[in-house]
């Protein structure tokens, strides 16, 4: 089989897994990191076939959705790439990459694989929670969990372990400043860090509306 084949069929297998997925991680979601992926991979040297496979995957079945289960992804990942018959330094490298990407996985010390196309992919990934999409994803994720949009009774917590931040049922609100607004200064590439801080930018006028509504400005 040819990467391309490998590819195509990694494609079909993600969209059919993810079918009913929460709004902000479908299908679009995959799509619109793995694009990323390809703006990024311009400047940076990688091996775009690691990078397409793990973008494709790397929210194949993410623990927010399996009872904060993190093994269920890897596995599901493992056996299908095993399945297609990907060569075994390239599954290693994939499973390395969806166990690593997520924001949790950065609360986690333990957690120290670090590779050129990980950084690629966690940028791309990253990109899609700010900006205009990213205010978008945080507030379904939010109504899906039926969280409070605000609460100014309840404030960020900057200082959450990697559990309390996956156990937080905190306003939507919050999250902009637990995790979003944090995002710009931690992006790995050139390219990432410059098109963070447009999507950066945007969301911070976003709360300056959003506070003034509140307070009931004319
Ligand atoms: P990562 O994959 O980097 O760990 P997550 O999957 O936790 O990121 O988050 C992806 C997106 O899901 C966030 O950018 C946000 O839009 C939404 N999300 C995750 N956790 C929350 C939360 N507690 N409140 C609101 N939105 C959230
Ligand atoms: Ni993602």
């Amino acid at each position: 089989m040819t990467q391309e084949v490998q590819i195509e069929k990694t494609k079909v297998f993600v969209k059919e897994t993810l079918k009913n997925a929460e709004g902000g991680h479908d299908w679009f979601h995959i799509l619109r990191v793995f694009n990323n992926c390809s703006l990024i991979s311009e400047k940076e040297v990688v091996d775009a076939f690691v990078v397409k496979l793990g973008a494709l995957l790397h929210d194949i079945a993410d623990s927010k959705f399996h009872h904060g289960d993190e093994t269920v992804g890897p596995k599901l990942a493992r056996d299908f790439l095993n399945s297609i018959q990907v060569e075994k330094d390239v599954i290693e490298h994939v499973i390395n990459i969806i166990e690593n990407i997520s924001y949790n996985s950065t609360l986690d010390s333990s957690k120290t694989f670090k590779s050129p196309e990980l950084d690629v992919i966690q940028d791309a990934d990253r990109l899609d929670a700010l900006g205009a999409i990213g205010i978008a994803r945080t507030f379904n994720y939010g109504g899906f969990k039926n969280r409070a949009i605000y609460n100014p009774d309840i404030l960020p917590d900057l200082n959450m372990s990697k559990e309390a931040y996956k156990a937080s049922a905190a306003p939507t609100i919050n999250h902009f400043y637990e995790k979003l607004l944090l995002l710009k200064d931690l992006m790995n590439t050139k390219t990432g860090k410059q098109m963070a801080e447009k999507r950066h930018e945007f969301m911070v006028k976003y709360l300056e509306q959003f506070y003034a509504e509140w307070e009931g400005e004319k």
